[in-house]
């Protein structure tokens, strides 16, 4: 009798403990469980040991760090993603990543079936579920927080302790978190109140603006074709580059928002973020396209901007439109090369200057002195038949008025 396999996306919480669990008993299946390393500073310790004690028969952990910033964050970040104007994405981005990491292990192991611990209400459900589909879709889907008889925390916790579970005795978060290196998204508790500020036991890593020093940060960041390769003048490795960045902007209280977000299950939820780097570095990547992309191009990919960002949340990153709008993200991004500075004091970013070899600004058009090289006779000429289509109109109207 050939016995079910279930490929498990595990992170060592309580949900996907139980479910380990819970899948085994009900499928009578053997347990594949799968973490991947987005750059999450918690939950990580043990998880073997954990996986296999509460029953998986084999636990990979696989450190998708590189690839995440590489293939998935700075695409995002060429591509100016910022989901309803503010969020960085960081969350809906790594889904696919794990999806696709817990196709990979699925395959090679001959799962049957792919398992997540996804609720019922959330965006990430669809955005594992889609990626499965576009990846593996003769992979059958099991997400058991969907239909299993736990109803509440103290339902697993028992179920887990009856079944000697090992569950981590350190005290819940009253918060839902989850965190990777491109950001924190947290919500629940007192945050469901729109109307609460967020208090600051929610903020995970970042200062609270009124305790950030009073002496500001200066941070000089290089791009190179709309990628940040340098900061103050040291070339750095993407992950390292987010990484310190993190650091810097955390401790200036950069990178806080707060969020009342359209949901794709068609929900209005509210969602505290703390990404610092993110938000420093779509700031200053635009900063740099404002002052490289051709006027079309720059009005233009605002646009693409916006359907880049709800591709990635809406879960369909896997997909020939992702691919398509690569394409034309690409194509601007040849000249986004050069040096933003920034400076980061009590919670903001502000530009002090930029500068490229593909500036577009050119002084000597601009500027107002004697250097002035614009032609300003042939504004006179350009106005008139700028003008034309709207003085017709005007003439013809008062006409018929009269
Ligand atoms: N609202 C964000 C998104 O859909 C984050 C979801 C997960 N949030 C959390 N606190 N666990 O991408």
């Amino acid at each position: 009798m050939s016995k079910e396999k279930i490929a498990i996306a595990y992170s060592g919480g309580l949900d996907t403990s139980v479910m380990i669990k819970w899948l085994k008993d009900k499928y009578d299946a053997e347990i594949v469980a799968v973490t991947g390393n987005l750059g999450q500073q918690k939950e990580i310790e043990n998880l073997e040991e954990k996986a296999l004690a509460t029953g998986a028969s084999s636990f990979s952990f696989l450190d998708l760090r590189h690839e995440f910033v590489d293939s998935y964050i700075w695409p995002a970040l060429k591509a100016g993603a910022l989901y309803e104007d503010i969020y960085p994405l960081a969350t809906a981005l790594g889904r696919p990543l794990l999806a696709k990491a817990l196709v990979d292990v699925g395959l090679e192991e001959n799962c049957t079936m792919l398992a997540h611990g996804c609720t019922g209400k959330g965006n990430d459900q669809v955005r594992f579920e889609v990626a499965f589909a576009s990846l593996a879709p003769h992979l059958a889907v099991l997400a058991p927080l969907r239909e299993w008889e736990f109803t509440s925390r103290e339902a697993e916790i028992a179920y887990a302790l009856e079944h000697d579970i090992p569950v981590s005795a350190t005290k819940k978060s009253p918060y839902s978190i989850d965190e990777n290196i491109w950001g924190i998204s947290i919500e629940c508790g007192v945050l469901e109140d729109p109307m609460n500020p967020a208090p600051e036991d929610a903020f995970q890593i970042t200062t609270s603006p009124e305790k950030a020093p009073e002496k500001a940060a200066v941070v000089d960041i290089e791009f190179e074709q709309g990628i940040p390769v340098a900061l103050d003048g040291k070339k750095l490795d993407g992950l390292d580059l987010i990484t310190e960045l993190n650091t810097i902007g955390a401790a200036h209280g950069v990178g806080r928002l707060d969020l009342v977000e359209n949901r794709v299950v068609g929900i209005k939820s509210r969602e505290i973020y703390e990404a610092p780097a993110a938000t420093i570095l779509h700031f200053a990547h635009r900063e740099l396209e404002r002052l490289t992309l051709e006027k079309s191009v720059f009005q233009y990919k605002k646009n693409i901007s916006q359907d880049y960002a709800n591709l990635i949340y809406n879960g369909t990153w896997f997909s020939p439109m992702r691919e398509a709008l690569d394409g034309f993200v690409e194509a601007t991004q040849k000249t986004v090369t050069g040096l933003v500075r920034v400076k980061l004091y009590k919670g903001s970013v502000s530009l002090l200057g930029r500068t490229s070899p593909w500036s577009l600004y050119n002084e000597e058009l601009a500027t107002y002195t004697e250097a002035d090289t614009f032609n300003h006779k042939a504004a006179e000429g350009f106005i008139q038949l700028y003008g034309l289509g709207l003085k017709t109109w005007s003439e013809v109207k008062a006409n018929n008025r009269s």
